[in-house]
């Protein structure tokens, strides 16, 4: 059995008006009935998977109970974070935690901002991965790219990749490169993005970070021991928690492990990070509507009324997301929606 471990304790400021830090993007229904949490705590409850482990925020706890009832799915565990530390202190809790049980247990940590329209190629793809996680590997999952986007984290191969499923060794892994590196990344071919799925055995993972976050490892078995039961939920304890530095897995464990593996995913995969890839998700014919939209003479543009009866108009708009909110309207070039984050942050400087 495989158990998930579902992320979901960003607060996805890039979508903003939409995402807010009381309600962030993964629990919102973005592309479909569903939120994207829903959706990938479903994409992996099906045969061979554990019951999750989700890692979340104090403020987003009776949201994940709430929405995993409404999807049918009973949690394994609720791990409260005192305070959001990025991914890679959220990953070893659940490591830690499933350590004390199963040390020679599987996990797959999957974020919960992911589109994956096709789960049975997803979960064939996870299968595929698994004589490598025997192996004691740490696996991640390839993407093709095809841009030179610098908001993923980029898997060098040695070779360009083939359409078959077998685990390929990695030569590095570069997070978040700048733009003229993703650029000759993407000319190389050798390149495929990091989906941010990862599959390991939970004594490889907790292997490398004794490796290389030695610190982070007291810091975080400390919050767990130190734990207290609430409802059903195991809150961290904040006094060891706040030891662990703030910083992702990406960097703190596979850009240094030399033991990752990577199996190329060639289904659809998007991660719904800004209003770009909302409009690219979504996009017919170059427009995104939603709510109550009307576009004339519009090209490549997103207009989104989440407020309801309230109509939003565009004409002759080329490149642009507008988002209206009861209290904020987004408009921004559709180039520039990465910016959004600089722009919430200015705002909260001014209250
Ligand atoms: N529990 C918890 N606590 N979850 C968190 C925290 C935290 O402090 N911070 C982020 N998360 C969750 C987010 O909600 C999201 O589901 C997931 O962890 C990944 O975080 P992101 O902030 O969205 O990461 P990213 O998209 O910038 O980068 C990662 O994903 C890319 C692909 O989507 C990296 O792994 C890149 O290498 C990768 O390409
Ligand atoms: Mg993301």
């Amino acid at each position: 059995m495989i158990t998930p471990v579902l992320l979901c304790g960003g607060s996805g400021t890039r979508l903003w008006p939409l995402s807010r830090k009381s309600y962030p993007k993964q629990f919102s229904p973005l592309i479909g009935d569903e939120s994207l949490f829903q959706a990938s705590a479903r994409r992996l409850a099906g045969d061979g998977y554990a019951a999750p482990v989700v890692v979340t925020a104090d403020a987003f706890r009776f949201i994940v109970t709430e929405q995993l009832a409404e999807a049918g799915i009973a949690p394994g565990a609720v791990l409260i974070e005192p305070a959001g530390r990025d991914t890679a202190p959220a990953v070893l809790a659940a490591a830690l935690h499933l350590f004390a049980s199963d040390p020679d247990g599987v996990m797959l940590v999957a974020p919960s901002d992911h589109v994956i329209p096709d789960t049975a190629a997803f979960n064939a793809t996870v299968q595929a991965a698994l004589p490598a996680v025997r192996d004691g590997r740490l696996v991640t999952f390839g993407i093709s790219p095809d841009r030179p986007e610098t908001g993923y984290g980029y898997l060098e191969l040695a070779a360009a990749p083939t359409d078959d499923l077998t685990p390929l060794p990695l030569k590095a892994f570069v997070e978040k490169p700048d733009a003229e590196t993703a650029q000759g990344m993407l000319d190389e071919g050798r390149y495929l993005w990091n989906a941010g799925i990862f599959l390991f055995s939970v004594r490889a993972i907790v292997a490398a970070y004794r490796s290389f976050a030695p610190d982070m490892v007291t810091a975080v078995q400390g919050a767990l021991d130190g734990a207290q039961s609430d409802l059903g939920f195991t809150r961290l304890a904040a006094d060891h928690w706040d030891a662990a530095p703030a910083i992702s897995i990406d960097y703190a464990v596979m850009e240094k492990a030399d033991n990752l593996s990577v199996v190329p995913f060639a289904g659809r995969w998007s991660d719904l990070g800004d209003w770009a890839a909302v409009w690219r998700e979504t996009q017919d014919g170059g427009l995104s509507l939603s709510g109550p939209a009307t576009a004339l003479d519009c090209d490549n543009t997103l207009l989104r009324s989440e407020v309801e009866g309230q109509a939003i108009v565009g004409i002759g708009l080329t490149d642009i997301v507008a988002i209206a909110m009861p209290d904020a309207v987004l408009i921004a070039h559709k180039d520039r929606t990465q910016d959004v984050k600089q722009a919430v942050a200015a705002l909260k400087q001014k209250k």
